[in-house]
């Protein structure tokens, strides 16, 4: 069936028209810090069914729930005292944690797992309409499954029209990457999916060592079990074909500025992905800006965008530049490396 897609600036009214759409069990896109997020009642199976289906996405892979007050909490899971901390601190926010779920929580939202991902969005836009709708709302990002997450109602218009009602609009997201995942149950607290809330802001909350899955920054191993099974799908990729370039400055420009050449030689249509500092020196390289090298924040923000662009712009070869995979950065660097299928070349 095909929807005809209202795309709505965030109002009294158009808030009222998305409560009335998620308590019918109908998806409605908005906004949140990170990314939009494709919401329906996680309450209703045919309602979270739905989800899948407009996104193309497997059915194995669990969907987080949005909640605007933590009593809300209180028929989904149950909730360990080592957690209040990191809500105290972190929610309302771009953390979101996993507990034991309830009977309430259906199958379809966990993809069979005995765990339910939560979070309580930071954005007023998100939050109001959590509240007008009164429901927890799952929701995953509001891409097709396996491109770019989207930052701006227009990206979600492009994959989702047609086959939503209604997207609300509030502009460009904060963050611009999804949230931190991280799990407290099962033992040491561990960051699955690394976010906006870094491992430090973690720790200095926990008072202890927080771990990191191991496919953060490289790919599963093929008998490796996937922590979150968000992690085994590719992701974050445009069509063309992405490729890190990492080592000293001078050796990486000089490598971009090869790697270009070659691959333009070669009929491809090629650019570099670089830091807003480099983007003079790369001037005959098509360079994409991905924001400042000194703030991984700014790169965070616009990375998705830049990655969506590439698919607009018909790229086939991108070469891009690294940072330093600590604090945000490391967040910047497992959505790259993963848009890269982690290949990445060392500059001399
Ligand atoms: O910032 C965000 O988290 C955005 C906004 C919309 O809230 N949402 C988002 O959802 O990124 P999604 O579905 O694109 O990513 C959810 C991730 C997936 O990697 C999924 O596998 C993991 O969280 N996840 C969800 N429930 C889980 C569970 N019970 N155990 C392990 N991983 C889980
Ligand atoms: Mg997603």
């Amino acid at each position: 069936m095909i929807l005809e897609t209202l795309v709505l600036e965030a109002d009294e009214q158009s808030l009222s028209l998305a409560a009335a759409l998620l308590r019918e069990g109908k998806l409605v896109a908005f906004p949140t810090e990170t990314v939009y997020g494709l919401g329906a009642d996680a309450t209703s199976v045919p309602a979270v069914l739905s989800i899948f289906r407009a996104k193309g996405r497997p059915a194995d892979n669990p969907l987080i729930v949005h909640i605007y007050d933590r009593a809300q909490l209180d028929g989904l899971c149950t909730v360990p005292d080592e957690a209040l901390p990191l809500m105290d601190a972190f929610w309302p926010g771009p953390l979101t944690i996993l507990f034991e779920k309830l009977p309430a929580v259906p199958d379809e939202v966990t993809a069979g797992l005995p765990t339910v991902a939560v979070r309580m969005p930071s954005h007023p836009v998100a939050a109001a309409m959590l509240r007008a709708c009164g429901l927890p709302i799952a929701a995953p990002s509001a891409n097709s499954s396996g491109r770019p997450s989207p930052t701006l109602a227009s990206h979600v218009f492009e994959d989702m029209k047609g086959k939503i009602p209604l997207v609300l609009d509030g502009g460009p997201c904060n963050v611009g990457l999804e949230s931190t995942v991280l799990d407290l149950c099962h033992g040491k607290p561990t960051i699955l999916r690394p976010g906006g809330i870094t491992k430090e802001m973690l720790e200095s909350v926990l008072g202890q060592e927080v771990a990191l899955a191991g496919s953060i920054l490289r790919p599963l191993k093929p008998d490796e079990k996937a922590l979150s099974p968000g992690m085994r799908y590719r992701h974050y990729a445009p069509n063309a074909t992405v490729t890190l370039v990492d080592g000293k400055e001078d050796a990486v420009l000089q490598k971009l500025k090869e790697l270009f050449a070659a691959e333009t030689a070669l009929g491809k249509k090629t650019c570099v992905l670089c830091f807003s500092e480099h983007v003079g020196a790369l001037e005959g390289c098509s360079p994409h800006d991905i924001g400042s090298m000194e703030h991984a924040d700014d790169v965070a923000r616009k990375l998705f965008s830049v990655l969506r662009q590439l698919d607009e712009e018909g790229m086939e070869s991108v070469f891009s530049e690294v940072i330093p995979p600590e604090g945000v950065g490391l967040a910047v660097m497992n959505r790259l490396g993963r848009a890269a299928a982690f290949r990445i070349l060392h500059a001399e």
